[in-house]
C-alpha cells in the first residue's frame, strides 16, 4: 500500500520504518530540515534501540521528502503523526493536526479516494475537527474530494517502540466508514496475522497472541488514548502513595506491590514505585483530558491527584536529601541519570530536570551523568558554574556529599558500590528508582535511601 506518513518524530518514524518493513510502500513527510538532513543521510533522529538497523534495512524503498504535494496524491493512506505540544491551559494544540489535514486536502486528486488517519494523541472531537478542515478545503477548491477519516491512537512506549508495534495488544480504530475501516485492516494485516519474518533483533515473543483489531467511533477511539495513559499513570501514582506511607509505617513498597501484584485483577505491571512519570505522554495527557474536563465543567478528581503525587515524588526525593545533608548549600550532589527512563534520549519532564533546578536554587553544586541523554539535559539546563556534565561515574561520584539514582538505566545496576562509597565525602545513595536492595548498598558502605522502603 503507498503511505504517506507526515511527522517523523518518535510515532512517525517508528510507524514509518516498521510497515516499511512490512513491505508497505512509505513515504516520510517531514518540514524540519536537521531531521531530514539526517534521514537524507540514513540516519535515525531519535535514539531508539533497534531503529537504526531496521532503518538501514529498508533504505532502499523507504523515502524522506519536506513536500507533502510530492507524495500524498499517489498515496492511497495519509497518517497524521506531528505532535499536539500542551498549551498554557494544559489542553493539547491541534495547530499542526489541521496545518497537515488542510495540507493534504490541497493536494488530493478529486477523483481518487484517500484514508485520512489521525496518529497523533488529540483532544477527543479531533476527529470531526479534521473531517470539517478537509471539506472547507475542498470547497475552496470547488472540487468534491472523497477522503475518509479516521482515528488510529498510538501506544507506543519509547525504548520499547518497536517491540510495541510488531507485537502490540490491540490495534484500535476509530471511524464512520467501512472503507477506512477496511483500509486499516489490510494495512495491519500482516501485524493482524503476525504473517511477517520477525526482525533479529525482535523477535516474536513466544506467548504472544493475535492482537484484536477494535473498531469503534472516532470519539472513543480519541478518549482510549487518553484513558489508557491517565489509567496508567494513576496506577504508578498510586503505588507512590502508598511507597510514602510505607516509609511512616515501617513497610516495604516492593513486597506490598508484589503481594498486590499477584491479584490477576490488578497485575504486577506498572507497580514500580520510584520518581514516578515524566516524558512526552503522561504530564501532557493528563493535563490535556483535565483541560478537555475543563470545558465541559467536569470535574476529575483522581486524575488531579495523580498528577499531585507524581510532582510531589521529585520534592520528596530532594526533602530526603535536605532531613540527611541538613543544608545543601554548598553541597556537592552526584546525579546519575538524566532521560525521563532507560534506552531513551528524551529529557521531557523528566523528574532529572526538576531535581537538579531545585539543588542548583538552594546552592548545591551539581554534576551529572547520562548514557545518552546529556546533550538534551544540557540544552534544557540553565547555563550556571555549579552545574556539569560527566563521562565517567567513578570521577562524578569523588568528593560527592550524596549521590541520587534518579533513572535505572542497566549500567547503574552494576555499579561497583564499595569503590563508589569509599571515594565519596559522605557514601549517601539516594535510590529514587529503588534499584539497590538496602542490604547490598548498606553493606558496601552506603547510608542508604529508597522510596518506600525502610
Ligand atoms: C507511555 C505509554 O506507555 C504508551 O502506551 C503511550 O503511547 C505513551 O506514554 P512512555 O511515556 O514512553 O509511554 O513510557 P512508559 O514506559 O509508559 O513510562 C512512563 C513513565 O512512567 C516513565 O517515567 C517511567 O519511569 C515511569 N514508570 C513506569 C514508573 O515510575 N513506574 C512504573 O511502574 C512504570
Amino acid at each position: 500500500m503507498k503511505i504517506a506518513i507526515i511527522g517523523t518524530g518518535y510515532v512517525g518514524l517508528t510507524t514509518a520504518v516498521v510497515l516499511s518493513y512490512l513491505n508497505h510502500d512509505v513515504a516520510g513527510v517531514d518540514k524540519d530540515e536537521s531531521k531530514l538532513t539526517l534521514l537524507h543521510e540514513g540516519k535515525s533522529p531519535i535514539h531508539e534501540p533497534g531503529i537504526q538497523n531496521l532503518l538501514d534495512e529498508v533504505w532502499h524503498t523507504i523515502r524522506f521528502t519536506p513536500s507533502v504535494a510530492e507524495v500524498v496524491p499517489e498515496a492511497e493512506l495519509i497518517l497524521i503523526a506531528v505532535g499536539t505540544p500542551p498549551k498554557k491551559s494544559g489542553e493539547a494544540d491541534t495547530r499542526h493536526v489541521e496545518q497537515a489535514a488542510r495540507e493534504v486536502a490541497q493536494v488530493c486528486l478529486p477523483d481518487r479516494h484517500y484514508t485520512l488517519v489521525v496518529k497523533s494523541t488529540v483532544p477527543i472531537g479531533t476527529n470531526q475537527r479534521v473531517v470539517e478542515v478537509v471539506e472547507d478545503v475542498f470547497a475552496a477548491r470547488g472540487i468534491r474530494g472523497n477522503v475518509s477519516v479516521a482515528s488510529n491512537p498510538e501506544f507506543l512506549q519509547e525504548g520499547l517502540a518497536l517491540q510495541g508495534a510488531f507485537y502490540p495488544d490491540r490495534i484500535v480504530v476509530g471511524a464512520n466508514s467501512d472503507e477506512a475501516i477496511d483500509t486499516l485492516r489490510r494495512l495491519y494485516q500482516p501485524i493482524l496475522e503476525q504473517t511477517f519474518d520477525p526482525p533479529s533483533e525482535f523477535p516474536r515473543p513466544s506467548a504472544y497472541h493475535l492482537p484484536p483489531l477494535m473498531t469503534t467511533d472516532p470519539n472513543s477511539a480519541e478518549m482510549i488514548k487518553y484513558a489508557a495513559n491517565t489509567f496508567l499513570a494513576l496506577k504508578i501514582s498510586f503505588i507512590n502513595e502508598i511507597a510514602g506511607l510505607c516509609e511512616e509505617v515501617d513497610a516495604d513498597v516492593i513486597e506490598v506491590a508484589r503481594g498486590i501484584g499477584l491479584d490477576a485483577r490488578i497485575g504486577h505491571q506498572f507497580l514500580r514505585a520510584g520518581l514516578g512519570w515524566g516524558g512526552s505522554c503522561y504530564p501532557k495527557d493528563t493535563a490535556a483530558l483535565l483541560g478537555v474536563a475543563a470545558q465541559s465543567g467536569y470535574k476529575m478528581p483522581i486524575t488531579e491527584a495523580a498528577r499531585t503525587v507524581n510532582f510531589r515524588q521529585r520534592e520528596r526525593i530532594v526533602e530526603k536529601l535536605r532531613a540527611v545533608l541538613h543544608t545543601l548549600e554548598g553541597k556537592i550532589i552526584g546525579i546519575l541519570g538524566l532521560a525521563f527512563k532507560p534506552n531513551t534520549d528524551d529529557i521531557r519532564e523528566a523528574p532529572s530536570l526538576d531535581i537538579i533546578r531545585e539543588l542548583l536554587a538552594e546552592g548545591a553544586t551539581v554534576r551529572a551523568h547520562d548514557p545518552i541523554a546529556t546533550a538534551n539535559a544540557r540544552r534544557a539546563l540553565p547555563d550556571n558554574n555549579r552545574l556539569s556534565f560527566t563521562e565517567d561515574i567513578y570521577e562524578l561520584s569523588y568528593d560527592t556529599d550524596a549521590l541520587v539514582l534518579v533513572t535505572e538505566w542497566e549500567p547503574y545496576h552494576k555499579l561497583e558500590l564499595r569503590r563508589l562509597a569509599k571515594q565519596m565525602k559522605t557514601p549517601i545513595l539516594i535510590d529514587g528508582r529503588n534499584v539497590y536492595s538496602p542490604e547490598e548498598a548498606r553493606a558496601a558502605g552506603f547510608h542508604y535511601i529508597g522510596v518506600g522502603r525502610t
